[in-house]
């Protein structure tokens, strides 16, 4: 038997038991006999793909014990490994929760395919059924209310419609005979997606309209005429996903529209920064010994990026916090918050930050 009352023996016995502790270890060991298999880490094995659109593509993932489950709405951030680089992007699941201990890890992401030789590019041109990615939690807070209102209003431009397809499923599944209207934004029919699933679930779903605005036919769907449209429109909730021009176009309409109803909000971007005025900001870049310009209208993300430099980033939205940079000198605002970091030594997000003054920082 081994004892351990001396401290002597309390080391020996850590030292034996250290490699049991090592969780790296465990996990390239379980690894070895089953890709999905972790200590602790996040999952999923890709168990179907499908095409929605010529760009768009989603991925059925049955995730392993470690997935928490997820609210409708939520995101997660998918890690893929591109050329040895390991490379992170945040996706909202287009799947409702499961409502069972089997059902729970499975998810659906769809993904739109940007041009260029990101991660969507390399997913849509290698995805496929039986690769096994790592996810992290999920995440977010655009999700239903708690009390689901009983009116409300869904505004969808492309692939922003993935967290309210994960919402009408999930409100399908519990019987929700409240009234939702969903304009759906695309550009030509073929670009419409989940128009099979949406019908289906018009019909599971009493109270759901599904109204498709084709802007290369119709041209921009004009906020001003939403009454027109829905003629109730001040008393619904609304929920919107869609490309920056359209949620800043709508946050200026809600905000001088004191009689509509909240407004919830999801972006798949950073709010784009309004140019500067004033003289041009230079940035120290201390450990490149680089420097560049803020360039008005884009953030210091796009800046960095335009002087050659290249930052890590993920979500590229002021998520998941990959972009995170130590500022030692000068002042940034915050896209998001709307709130300035003037200290020295804070931490700031690249992709959501411009400067205000000159600045330095530890990139
Ligand atoms: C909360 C959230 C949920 C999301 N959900 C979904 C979803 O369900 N489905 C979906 O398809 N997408 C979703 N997205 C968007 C998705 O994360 C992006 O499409 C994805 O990050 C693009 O990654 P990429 O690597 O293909 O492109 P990237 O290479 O990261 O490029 C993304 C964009 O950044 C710009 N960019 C990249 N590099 C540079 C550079 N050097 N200089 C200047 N600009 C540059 C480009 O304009 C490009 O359009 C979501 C994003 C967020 C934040
Ligand atoms: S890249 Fe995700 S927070 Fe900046």
């Amino acid at each position: 038997m081994l004892r351990t009352d001396t401290p002597t023996q309390k080391r020996r016995l850590g030292r034996l038991i250290e490699p049991f502790n090592d969780r790296v270890a465990w996990d390239l060991l379980l690894q070895r006999l089953n890709p999905t298999w972790s200590v602790g880490e996040i999952r999923a094995r890709v168990i179907r793909r499908a095409e929605e659109s010529d760009d768009t593509f989603s991925l059925y993932l049955q995730a392993n014990r470690h997935w928490p489950g997820h609210q409708a709405g939520q995101h997660l951030r998918l890690q893929v490994e591109i050329n040895g680089v390991l490379r992170q992007r945040v996706f909202s699941i287009s799947s409702a929760p499961g409502k069972t201990r089997a059902t729970r890890g499975q998810l659906r992401l769809t993904i739109q395919r940007q041009p260029g030789q990101g991660v969507t590019d390399w997913l849509y041109q290698n995805a496929r059924v039986g690769q096994v990615f790592t996810l992290g939690a999920p995440g977010g807070d655009f999700t239903l209310p708690a009390a689901v209102p009983t009116k409300l209003l869904m505004i969808a431009g492309g692939s922003g419609l993935t967290p309210m397809m994960a919402m009408l499923h999930h409100l399908a599944e519990r019987g929700h005979v409240g009234d939702i209207h969903l304009i759906q934004l695309c550009r030509k029919p073929a670009q419409r997606l989940f128009a099979v699933e949406l019908d289906a679930l018009a019909r599971q779903l009493p109270g759901l309209t599904v109204d498709v605005h084709f802007s290369h036919a119709n041209g921009r769907l004009k906020l001003e005429s939403l009454t027109d449209r829905v003629p109730d429109f001040d008393e619904r909730h609304t929920l919107l996903c869609g490309p920056n021009t359209l949620m800043e176009q709508a946050m200026t309409f809600w905000q001088g529209r004191t009689t509509a109803g909240p407004l919830q909000i999801e972006r798949f971007a950073a709010p784009r920064p309004a140019g500067q005025s004033g003289g041009l900001l230079s940035v120290t870049a201390s450990q490149s010994e680089q420097m560049f310009t803020q360039i008005p209208g884009q953030t210091l993300l796009e800046s960095a990026e335009a002087s050659g430099l290249s930052p890590d980033y993920g979500c590229r939205a002021g998520i998941c916090r990959t972009c995170l940079c130590r500022k030692t000198q000068g002042q940034v605002r915050n896209l998001i918050t709307g709130l300035a970091s003037s200290q020295a030594d804070e931490w700031i997000q690249l992709c959501v930050s411009v400067a205000e003054s000159d600045l330095q920082l530890d990139l």
